[in-house]
């Protein structure tokens, strides 16, 4: 079956399979290994310090020289948060881990950290990184300029008809457009009601409206779901959830095995762990946290909140205290090697397509 189409051309790969950037998730060798294999691997770098993004791009580029994206989250934090909000779950939080037989430090509402991506961007630009995608907004008119300038791909996130259009009239060339279905953060970006649109209904309403190639997200987990992408009018798919359990996963094995009991009603939208909504297996600091019936902190203060819990219990094996995100489909995730993962998609679709 012929592969290559605007999408393959315009990001110089084979297959216009994009491994979609899951921060806490992908490491280099897994982006590494889906460029290897003609794919489109993505580093998330979202939120993360330039020195660690420096670094993880040279780990990148040691091990592959195909193209690869560095994703970026793109919004524009509040300075300052009402801090009753921030102190009031704090307090429950800290009870919440006695009454678990858990600790976790508090956090300073003064040196919540924060890395913008007007910071991030000089350092991706001048690591030669000329594929970038993005997600929770889009940047500004300067910040485009500056990215026009460098000649740099522009992939960004939408979940609605509107948000699309928002992106292609500002300059983006690639438009990701992720169903309700996908799991982590919904990049959704404008006021109002969160979209909760799915897949199989917004691939094609944006495909009538744009002009730019559009990637389908949310729910791919075989070489169905390519096909069905491609039959939407989608130029490509972006997969998450299928390399959740790869060998070159982050995951812990205990959040492995997690992934692995999960079924189709086990995953939610909530904004418990970072402010920001967001799907993930349903557990009991998502539960306890959403039961408390406290205000919930904008990302990233309420994110800053849980971060130190889960990072001990993510050492103590305690998944009900760390975020599982996952997609509605994640429980189909594969454990085997990304290489592994990828030409099986590969064949899958190919298979799919000859029917
Ligand atoms: C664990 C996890 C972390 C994610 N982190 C990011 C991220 O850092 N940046 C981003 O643009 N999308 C992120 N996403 C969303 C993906 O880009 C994509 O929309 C989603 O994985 C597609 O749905 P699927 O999980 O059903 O394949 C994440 C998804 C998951 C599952």
């Amino acid at each position: 079956m012929e592969w290559k189409n605007e999408l393959t051309r315009m990001l110089g790969i084979t297959y216009p399979i994009i491994q979609a950037p899951m921060l806490g998730i992908t490491t280099p060798a897994m982006v590494a290994a889906v460029s290897n294999s003609g794919g489109l691997g993505s580093l998330p770098v979202g939120g993360l310090p330039p020195e660690k993004i420096t670094a993880l791009i040279r780990e990148v580029k040691a091990l592959t020289q195909q193209p690869f994206a560095v994703n970026l989250f793109v919004y524009e934090p509040a300075a300052h948060y009402d801090r009753k909000t921030f102190d009031d779950m704090q307090e429950f939080l800290q009870f919440l881990y006695g009454a678990h037989q858990l600790a976790a430090t508090p956090v300073s509402y003064d040196e919540v950290p924060f890395y913008s991506w007007r910071v991030q961007l000089p350092v991706i630009l001048a690591a030669g990184i000329r594929h970038i995608s993005f997600t929770f907004g889009m940047p500004d008119e300067e910040g485009f300029r500056l990215l026009k300038e460098h000649q740099a791909l522009l992939m960004g996130t939408a979940t609605c008809i509107e948000e699309a259009s928002l992106l292609v009239a500002a300059g983006t060339d690639v438009v990701v457009v992720q169903g309700i279905e996908a799991g982590g953060h919904r990049g959704s970006f404008l006021p109002g009601e969160l979209p909760r649109i799915g897949t199989m209904a917004l691939v094609p309403q944006v495909v009538d409206r744009v002009r730019v190639p559009v990637i389908a997200a949310g729910g791919i987990m075989d070489g169905r779901g390519v096909a069905a992408a491609r039959m939407l009018g989608a130029s490509g798919v972006q997969v998450g959830s299928l390399f959740l359990r790869a060998e070159e996963s982050l995951a812990t094995p205990a959040h492995k095995a997690v992934l692995a009991g999960i079924t189709d009603t086990d995953t939610l939208l909530t904004r418990a762990f970072s402010g920001r909504w967001a799907r993930g297996v349903r557990n009991t600091l998502l539960k306890e946290i959403e039961a408390s019936g406290l205000p919930i902190s904008d990302y990233p203060y309420q994110d800053a909140l849980t971060q130190p819990i889960r990072k001990v219990a993510r050492e103590l094996d305690k998944t009900e205290f760390i975020n599982v995100w996952a997609g509605q489909a994640a429980g189909k995730a594969r454990a085997w090697s990304t290489g592994d993962i990828f030409a099986e998609l590969v064949r899958e679709t190919t298979l799919a397509l000859s029917k």
